[in-house]
């Protein structure tokens, strides 16, 4: 395997929105990310993918570009976008920019112009399809709900968004548009980015050879997810883009994408690959309060369990993947993983250990280093994202009452990891002096970063030994480059797995429920290199897992 440098990336993703406010405005920008990285420094970590700061209406907040090339002003200006990537340079930091070349907003100027003119070249650059009998082109739904197409003003053309309508998708078929990304993404690499995170790619590639499918809900649509998600030829694409951008400059480069069947990672992450890495959400799309696994956390772990050493398995003789319990888009991790009673450091420090160390780049979403929680909903109003007002829709159609609709949003709505990040109790969680944008979590009271800052039992000091020992001199070689071993897999609610090379031999041994366990041990430790608890119970045959313990052990090859 050739070595790379973002091989042993340890990434901080930040919600610029929801990170740090400088001015008063009650919205994070960039001077706010560039007063914190000192904290960021302190954390360890050694790379930041920023969600999108481009110029955006922000339908989608900031997932709907209309320029490329300028950043929002309610983030900053380009000259703060420069003096970040210096000051985080000085920091040995490196920093990742959102992609978002699915689609573009629907007042780019590309968009506005084929508006204008329905026969100019630009209406080649989006799908634009013609309807049949006012209805649209076929029956896709759109991945937020609702039908994919959007009719153009009373013309009989629509235009397809596979996101909200103020979204559309771009036409990758066109070569004109595909070297217009190229250019811009080159523009950004040059400035000095190290890469990107890559929004949404897995859609670039539609296949058009049905019209209407089989509806799959009462809506008459269908989700149609075999005909725009990784279709084959989408690898061609990647090619030319990795070819013409990144590859020059020796990116790193993070797909959002799972990717079904564990061989076509080849396409993906291989020696080849456009890709450094992806993120894959297989492991995370369970939820404690879900009807299905309430009451049976030991069977939800055991699928999360087998869906995470499938893919790890699977991926390793192609490269790497991406580790992370926690995005923008997903409820934070210790809602949707530990019930309510048990939510705590040793179940949130459990977690973290948990994934840390599988093999892949390590993410930590902001805030998740100090177990920032959900903050539900009285009313559906206090929510500002338009996919959880549009899922409340579709759960109103299925036939659940107001009360029940909103249960399931404040249980599976993406908005809860986007609260601000609580830095103090101070007033506003230090976040902002002003109004923010979006409500705090009143929790920000107890927990804060300042509260368990060089505090010696805190989730925070916790996450930075996490981070010093996948760095360290002695241990980072087999934990970056290892194979991954499951063990102890016949224990119910534990998982585990070695790590090793010719060398060494690393376990990471989680008990992820609030039982203890004992399993039959007779390793021998060399090294205690991290534990959840004080102390480890051992006998000659055992090891005694207390509730949510977590160890990672160095044993004697
Ligand atoms: C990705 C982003 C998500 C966004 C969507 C559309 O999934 O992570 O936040 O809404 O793409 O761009
Ligand atoms: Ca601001």
């Amino acid at each position: 395997m050739i070595k790379k440098w973002w091989q042993d990336s340890i990434v901080y993703q930040i919600y610029p929105k929801s990170f740090q406010d400088s001015n008063g405005d009650g919205i994070g920008d960039i001077k706010g990310i560039i007063d914190r990285l000192d904290y960021l420094k302190d954390l360890g970590i050694n790379v930041i993918w920023i969600c999108p700061i481009y110029k955006s209406p922000m339908v989608d907040h900031g997932y709907d570009i209309s320029n490329y090339y300028d950043i929002d002003p309610s983030f900053g200006n380009m000259d703060d976008m420069e003096l970040l990537l210096k000051e985080a340079e000085k920091r040995d930091i490196k920093i990742l920019m959102d992609l978002v070349i699915n689609h573009t907003s629907d007042k780019h100027i590309w968009f506005q112009k084929a508006l204008e003119d329905l026969d100019s070249k630009y209406a080649d650059y989006y799908i634009i399809k013609e309807g049949k009998d006012g209805t649209p082109p076929n029956n896709w739904r759109s991945i937020f709900g609702g039908s994919a197409w959007e009719r153009i003003g009373d013309t009989n053309k629509y235009y397809l968004h596979l996101f909200t309508k103020g979204q559309p998708d771009l036409n990758w078929e066109n070569e004109e548009l595909r070297n217009e990304l190229y250019k811009m993404v080159n523009y950004w690499l040059k400035k000095g980015l190290a890469g990107f995170r890559i929004d949404a790619i897995a859609h670039i590639k539609k296949d058009f050879s049905y019209v209407n499918l089989p509806a799959d809900a009462p809506d008459g649509l269908v989700g149609a997810w075999e005909y725009h998600r990784n279709v084959k030829g989408i690898e061609v694409f990647l090619d030319e883009l990795n070819e013409k951008t990144f590859k020059i400059y020796g990116s790193m480069t993070v797909g959002e994408t799972d990717v079904k069947e564990v061989d076509r990672l080849v396409d993906f992450i291989g020696e080849n690959g456009c890709f450094s890495t992806v993120f894959d959400f297989c492991h995370t799309l369970y939820h404690v309060n879900d009807e299905e696994w309430k009451d049976k956390p030991v069977e939800m772990l055991k699928e999360i369990r087998d869906k995470l050493f499938e893919k790890q398995l699977g991926s390793v003789k192609y490269g790497f993947l991406s580790n992370f319990i926690e995005n923008h888009d997903l409820p934070r991790a210790a809602n949707r993983f530990i019930p309510e009673k048990e939510v705590g450091f040793y179940s949130e420090s459990m977690l973290a250990t948990m994934y840390f160390f599988l093999r892949g780049i390590p993410f930590i979403y902001q805030g998740q280093e100090i177990g920032m929680t959900d903050f539900p909903k009285k009313s559906i109003d206090e929510f500002l994202d338009l996919a959880t007002h549009q899922n409340y829709k579709t759960y109103l159609g299925k036939g659940l009452t107001e009360e029940e609709a909103l249960k399931r949003i404040n249980v599976e709505c993406r908005e809860h990891s986007r609260t601000p990040l609580q830095w103090s109790d101070d007033e506003n969680a230090g976040f902002t002096t002003g109004t923010p944008w979006f409500e705090i979590n009143p929790n920000y009271k107890h927990i804060n970063i300042k509260e368990q800052e060089d505090k010696e039992n805190s989730l925070l000091t916790y996450y930075k030994r996490l981070i010093k020992l996948r760095k360290s001199k002695d241990y980072k070689e087999v934990l970056i480059y290892g194979d991954t071993i499951p063990i102890f897999e016949q224990y119910d609610g534990v998982i585990a797995y070695e790590r090793r090379n010719e060398k060494q031999r690393i376990l990471i041994i989680n008990n992820c429920v609030n039982k203890s366990s004992t399993i039959k041990f007779k390793e021998n430790i060399k090294n205690v290199l991290l534990n959840n608890y004080k102390e480890i119970i051992l006998d000659k045959e055992s090891l005694e897992l207390r509730l949510y313990q977590s160890i990672v052990l160095e044993i004697n090859n």
